[in-house]
């Protein structure tokens, strides 16, 4: 028998469990991802948890990096670890520390270089198809061509990742691949090629306000980001006193698919890209991690039922083994961070029920009863969101309603 949590309601977070808040945001808003939360959620964790300076955080999962620039936000460490290369730009970016001379002395000297490649017309790279159809002939060259001029004027290191960073915020404005929630959609996009140096000037201009004139003297090094898997940490055991994180949501959205143009425009070709869809959490039906056993992981008794039905109404037999994986995951990491937590310690897993075929999956649920299997205690699920209350909703969630929650554990 199933375990079952007290759900506890809490609707004054429901806003902070999407990321539109951080299109406002300083700094958070030069790149934001889908299905986020906002840095007030992470502030509110940091204080309902009493956590202050010596205290160190965690966000697995670091994606944008609400996180870490949250925790960064009120002087507290925190470290970052993501599998995606433009997750590890982005969070790495904004936690940075950058100075706004230097920044601005820079800009002044790439600006004519930039403006001179309007009307560039070679490709340097070979590009994977799926981008040149995103970015056809003209816009690419361009696109390319800025890149170029980057990577040939800024040595290798932060400034450059900011400028880089600016680059791949503009590609959305132009390309026909367009990522509407948590899906690529092809559009009919003709903004012309001439254009992308002046609106990429615009989005470098807005970057810029949000640097401060002088960064506070701290340790850069309380404050990281790295490619690393959420099921096999690097840390020692023991480092931290906090976690707050949310994992790919078990709906099919594929951020190798949401960010494919970006990925293989900046850091990856198609094999890699592939390697890192094939890799990532078993979240959507292409995942087939390779994981070293299951170390002594139980499906939850109410998911071997679930997969079952879902198995039996899905013309998709991918689905129950995505779902069954879905778990194991969750299980590995959870005891990653059973391990890399100090006793006391706090864990925040914001994470989103799903329906397939019209059958409920209770991930929070899951989610405490693998928690509790690596070890954590989980204290309460906090309820913020019920998708699927209007009509439209109802349409795409089923009939019921969808929590989403934050599953909150204790490391004993
Ligand atoms: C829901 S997003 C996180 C969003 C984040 N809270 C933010 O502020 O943008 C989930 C992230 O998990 C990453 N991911 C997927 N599989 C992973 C794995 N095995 N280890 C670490 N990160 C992974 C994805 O690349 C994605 O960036």
């Amino acid at each position: 028998v199933t375990r079952s949590w007290p759900i506890e309601e809490c609707a004054a977070w429901r806003e902070w469990t999407t990321p539109k808040g951080l299109h406002e945001k300083p700094v958070h808003r030069w790149y934001i991802f889908p299905h986020s939360y906002t840095n007030e959620l992470v502030h509110a964790l940091i204080d309902e948890w009493n956590l202050g300076e010596g205290d160190k955080i965690l966000d697995p999962f670091a994606g944008a990096g609400t996180t870490v620039l949250g925790a960064k936000e009120r002087g507290i460490g925190a470290v970052g670890c993501d599998l995606s290369p433009l997750a590890v730009l982005a969070a790495r970016t904004k936690i940075a520390g950058l100075a706004l001379g230097s920044l601005e002395n820079l800009w002044r000297e790439l600006q004519p270089l930039v403006d001179a490649q309007a009307t560039a017309r070679k490709i340097g790279g070979g590009y994977p198809a799926l981008v040149r159809k995103a970015l056809p002939v003209p816009l690419l060259s361009v696109f390319d061509a800025i890149k170029r001029v980057l990577a040939e004027a800024i040595p290798d290191g932060p400034e450059r990742d900011f400028f880089l960073l600016g680059l791949l915020a503009t590609i959305p404005t132009f390309s026909r691949a367009q990522a509407t929630g948590g899906w690529l959609s092809w559009v009919d996009n003709r903004r012309p090629a001439r254009l992308i140096p002046e609106t990429y000037a615009a989005v470098i201009a807005r970057m810029l306000e949000d640097v401060p004139q002088k960064q506070p003297s701290v340790s850069k090094a309380q404050w990281v980001v790295r490619t690393a898997d959420a099921r096999k940490l690097p840390d020692p055991d023991g480092t931290y006193t906090g976690v707050i994180t949310s994992p790919p949501y078990p709906n099919r959205h594929d951020y190798t698919r949401v960010f494919g143009v970006e990925l293989m425009f900046g850091f990856l070709d198609w094999e890699e890209t592939r390697e890192l869809r094939h890799q990532s959490f078993q979240s959507h039906p292409e995942a087939r991690p390779e994981r070293n056993g299951t170390a002594g992981y139980r499906r939850p008794e109410g998911l071997a039922q679930t997969v079952r039905e879902v198995d039996s109404k899905s013309n998709d037999r991918r689905v129950a083994r995505m779902l069954d994986g879905y778990f194991l995951d969750m299980f590995l990491c959870l005891s990653e961070v059973n391990r890399v937590c100090r006793p006391g310690a706090r864990a925040a897993f914001v994470v989103g029920n799903a329906q397939y075929s019209g059958i409920p999956l209770l991930v929070d649920e899951y989610t405490a009863d693998a928690g509790e299997q690596a070890g954590l205690e989980c204290e309460r699920i906090v309820a913020v969101r019920h998708r699927g209350n209007s009509a439209q909703q109802m349409g795409r969630h089923g009939r019921s309603p969808s929590r989403e929650s934050i599953v909150v554990f204790r490391k004993p």
